[in-house]
């Protein structure tokens, strides 16, 4: 993928690493969390990244003007919730200390390494979750805007952080929650 990436373009300024996910079709009680699923979630949002970051770092290094990197981590890399969610938050709170490190390590090749982290954000993927009104309503009972996120809630906050707009920002995972995480 890169290196078609880099016949087709010659250079890559930035990366966005928004595969992820699986939550909701891997709910188990943490006690009996079972190792296929564990791999999984684990596969799907850690090694993913870190497997589409290298390489495409590496280009940056050899091109030395720099790059951004946004990861996409979750509010469930901080905060605990009443379901069986043990892989993913590992996940995220994996992903989110990978940017801190990042940032850290690769801040000297004038590569930007930034994170947001969204509550729920209505997509196919949580749509299951979402139907359910009980569910719902506990999650936006909590959510100080009074709703999920939407798509479009994601776009300005991915364009500032992978732009010269944020160009002294690195290391940073932003909420974009509608104020949950102010509340805890
Ligand atoms: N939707 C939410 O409520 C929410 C909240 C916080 C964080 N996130 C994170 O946002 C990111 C995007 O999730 P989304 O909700 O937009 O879901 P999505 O299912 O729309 O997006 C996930 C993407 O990953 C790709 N993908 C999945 N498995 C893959 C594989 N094996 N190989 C290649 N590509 C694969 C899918 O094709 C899809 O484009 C994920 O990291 C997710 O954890 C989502």
């Amino acid at each position: 993928m890169v290196a078609e990436t880099l016949d087709r373009f010659g250079q890559i300024d930035i990366l966005v690493n928004a595969v992820g996910g699986g939550a909701g079709k891997a709910l188990h009680p943490a006690e009996d969390y079972p190792r296929s699923d564990w791999d999984w979630i684990m596969e799907l949002n850690v090694r993913s990244t870190v497997l589409a970051t290298q390489p495409v770092v590496r280009a940056m290094i050899e091109r030395g003007a720099g790059g951004s990197i946004l990861n996409i981590s979750s509010v469930r890399a901080n905060l605990g919730i009443n379901a069986g969610y043990s892989a993913y938050v590992a996940a995220k709170g994996a992903i989110s200390s990978l940017t801190r490190q990042w940032a850290t390590e690769w801040a000297k090749h004038g590569i930007r390494v930034n994170a947001i982290m969204p509550t729920f954000v209505d997509t196919p993927q949580v749509a299951m979750l979402l139907q359910d009104p009980a569910f719902k309503a506990g999650i936006v009972n909590r959510i100080p805007l009074g709703r999920v996120g939407e798509t479009r809630d994601l776009v300005g906050p991915a364009i500032f952080l992978c732009s010269d707009a944020a160009s002294f920002v690195t290391g940073q995972v932003l909420g974009i929650d509608g104020g949950l995480t102010a509340t805890q």
